[in-house]
């Protein structure tokens, strides 16, 4: 072995050396330039309309601000964003939005509700390791699986989920406004998960099967026995 290859590379900064004040805590840099941020209810003033605006883009679902607010207030530190420190205002450039409940009395649930990557950083594994970041901490947090929905034809999130050990436990037909239809993708973080009983519950949709954008709109909650509960018993 050279020299060279001897050599011990220099340790990763575990945090941005100069944070700016409003931006929070600032994780690993990687790849130059972008930092990884955990969200913070202070950060809404700064970031919130800048999520909102890279997940109306890039997203089929109109979310509302209390789709927004229902996660960022309830799981603020299950949301990861990445910022482009070499821009003047430390652009948000990509985020995912998340959160972690026990689904219909059975196993804890992780559930991954939003992603996304401005265009001109995709392809550099920033929806990677935002998504790892979230799945860690979910771990921590003593999350038996882990879920979410994509549409069938998202072929770049099917990659990223299914490279991270995600499978397909059902399709969902016309599970979006726009009609497209979706998968179901199931992480397992636990031996025997899958077989946690359910509580009994209400569901004239089947398994629970409302899309995100659902929660406040009136054609999906009517019929539902259970509207007033809906944000508790979870949007999935
Ligand atoms: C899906 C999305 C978030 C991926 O973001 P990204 O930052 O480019 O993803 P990464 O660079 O971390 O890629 C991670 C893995 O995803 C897969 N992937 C990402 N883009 C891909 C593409 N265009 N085609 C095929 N696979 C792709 C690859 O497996 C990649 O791993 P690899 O580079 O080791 O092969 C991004 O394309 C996006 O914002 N799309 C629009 C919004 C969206 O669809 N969100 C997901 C909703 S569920």
């Amino acid at each position: 072995m050279s020299n060279d290859e001897a050599k011990p590379l220099p340790p990763m900064p575990a945090f941005y050396p100069h944070p700016p004040s409003d931006v929070g805590q600032l994780i690993q840099t990687h790849p130059p330039n972008i930092a990884y941020i955990q969200y913070d209810i202070s950060l809404e003033p700064k970031y919130l309309p800048q999520m909102r605006a890279l997940i109306a883009k890039d997203l089929s679902e109109p979310y509302s601000i209390y789709v927004y607010r229902y996660f960022l207030y309830q799981w603020p530190e299950l949301c990861f964003f990445a910022i482009d420190t070499s821009t003047d205002d430390y652009a948000l450039v990509a985020v995912v939005i998340c959160k972690l409940e026990r689904h219909r009395g059975g196993p804890m649930r992780g559930y991954i509700a939003m992603l996304a990557t401005r265009n001109a950083y995709r392809g550099q594994g920033l929806a990677k390791t935002l998504v790892s970041k979230a799945i860690d901490l979910m771990i921590l947090k003593d999350a038996d699986e882990i879920a979410l929905e994509t549409e069938e034809t998202n072929l770049a999130a099917m990659k990223l989920y299914e490279s991270l050990g995600f499978l397909r436990s059902k399709k969902l037909h016309r599970y979006y406004l726009n009609g497209s239809s979706a998968y179901r993708l199931l992480l397992y973080l636990k031996p025997g998960v899958a077989s946690i009983p359910l509580d009994d519950f209400y569901d004239p949709y089947g398994c629970g099967d409302l899309p995100p954008s659902a929660q406040d709109d009136p054609r999906y909650l009517h019929g539902r026995e259970d509207n007033d509960d809906l944000f508790s018993q979870g949007i999935i």
